[in-house]
């Protein structure tokens, strides 16, 4: 089918779902992002990354405010409108008689474990549903049992709440920390000889990312996972960015446990997360809300919080379908061709350093870093907010137990909702910029802007 019938098809079809001029809107989106997928089969993901027809489809299916430009998903991610309603559908409907249906929805809920388990490659045993990458993370790291003197070996890299659970038990039970640096972009065989080189009688676990928040590095986690358990060390990996952004098995990884933020790259609605736990390794890890012995086996004792919001839960179900009908490779295709198409513009400068590796094969999908020689970060990001409404983070390294590290830049994240108009006028911002340079601004104007990494 040519592009042009392929659009005037699938115009009709968005003008009819959305019942234009007959009974109103009609939130849809579900249908029409499985319709477009559908009419795209046969192609290879890179051809449909670059088709804006297909991409206006999925761009319906949000309800943003496009009067700002938001480069800043690394955060939180919308969620489309067909997994914000049902999640409001499951409010209402657990409101009308709590005692009836909270009970119901969270023993319902056992199907998004199974569809999880399915469509991320492991077993359902395998899968805790969480509130977030930080509770998910958590319960690993301090569900571990450690003696004062035991060694956990990180990066200066990782997250910066990620890094203060550790050094609390630091401080609680007097473990070790060795926390190393690393050049960014590097490679996955540097990476791999600095958490062997690290390796001492007393390492129990290693915790590392699988891409940083910062700056999208990738590390080589089954290769890591391998050599932790060739030597009886835990793995702790921290998949907040990972998960929903770019295609990979659970299982492949061969990791240990995996936390994830499913508000980001699954675009589920905020307050979901995941916890992996390798099954033979459930047992070894405490709750973090106490649960009977019985359950030691069983992951859901991961999930023995109380009473939560499982309207938030059961919304997952609709973002997990709208990612599965979109097409996980496809939404990577997409997210790296729109990082791409910013960074190949800007990097032609010399004064722009790319801090984020886009070589072949990709690693690197919608997420890369990048800053503008002898310009400080901070005002940059806010010459951006304030001349263009443009969203994004400036990264700069803190102290411990923060993340440390001494390149400062800005973190770009565009998401599959994000027109080519828009990446385009980020990167005239910046050749503006460049040309022009920008104001000076304290520190402290911004630092609302840096919390959002
Ligand atoms: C690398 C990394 N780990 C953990 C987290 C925490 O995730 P959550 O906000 O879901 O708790 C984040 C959030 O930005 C992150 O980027």
């Amino acid at each position: 089918m040519t592009t042009s019938n392929w659009s005037r098809r699938s115009f009709m079809k968005t003008v009819g779902a959305l019942g234009l001029g007959a009974c109103g809107m009609r939130a849809d989106a579900l249908d029409r992002v499985a319709a477009a997928s559908q009419s795209a089969a046969g192609r290879s993901p890179e051809d449909i990354a670059r088709d804006e027809f297909f991409w206006r489809e999925i761009q319906f299916a949000f309800k943003l405010d496009r009067s700002l430009i938001n480069l800043n998903n690394g955060f939180t991610c919308p969620t489309p409108r067909v997994a914000l309603e049902s999640v409001w559908r499951y409010m209402d409907m657990i409101n009308m008689l709590p005692v009836h249906y909270q009970g119901m929805i969270a023993r319902n809920t056992e199907t998004i474990r199974l569809r999880m388990a399915a469509e991320f490659g492991c077993d359902p045993g395998e899968v805790a549903l969480t509130r977030g990458a930080s509770e998910a993370l958590q319960i690993a790291q301090n569900g571990i049992d450690l003696k004062a003197g035991d060694e956990v070996v990180t990066t200066e890299q990782d997250y910066p709440r990620m890094l203060t659970t550790w050094d609390q038990r630091v401080r609680r039970e007097g473990i070790k920390v060795i926390r190393f640096q690393f050049p960014v972009p590097t490679t996955q065989d540097d990476l791999y000889q600095r958490f062997e080189k690290a390796i001492t009688p007393r390492t129990k676990v290693f915790h590392f990312t699988h891409i940083t928040n910062l700056t999208a590095q990738l590390f080589p986690v089954q290769r890591l996972s391998r050599l932790a358990r060739s030597k009886g060390i835990v793995t702790i990996v921290d998949g907040a960015h990972a998960l929903g952004q770019f295609p990979f098995k659970l299982r492949d990884l061969e990791c240990d446990a995996y936390g994830v933020s499913l508000h980001k790259w699954l675009l589920a609605p905020i307050g979901n997360g995941l916890l992996y736990v390798r099954k033979d390794m459930i047992p070894k890890f405490w709750p973090l809300q106490a649960a009977p012995e019985q359950q030691n086996d069983d992951i859901r004792k991961f999930e023995a919080i109380g009473t939560h919001p499982w309207a938030i839960r059961a919304g997952l179900g609709e973002a997990l379908a709208f990612h599965q009908a979109l097409g996980a490779e496809r939404k990577a295709a997409r997210l790296r061709y729109l990082t791409l198409r910013w960074a190949n513009a800007l990097k032609v400068h010399p004064r722009i350093k790319v801090y984020t590796d886009l070589s072949e094969p990709p690693q690197a999908w919608g997420v890369a870093a990048v800053t503008i020689e002898g310009m400080d970060v901070r005002s940059l990001a806010k010459f951006l907010m304030d001349k263009y409404r443009i969203i994004t983070v400036p990264l700069v390294g803190g102290a411990p137990p923060n993340s440390v590290f001494d390149y400062q830049a800005l973190r770009i994240s565009p998401n599959v909702y994000t027109t080519l108009e828009e990446v385009d006028t980020f990167v005239m911002a910046m050749e503006d910029a460049l040309k022009s340079g920008v104001p000076d601004v304290p520190a402290s104007a911004v630092e609302e802007l840096e919390m959002c990494r």
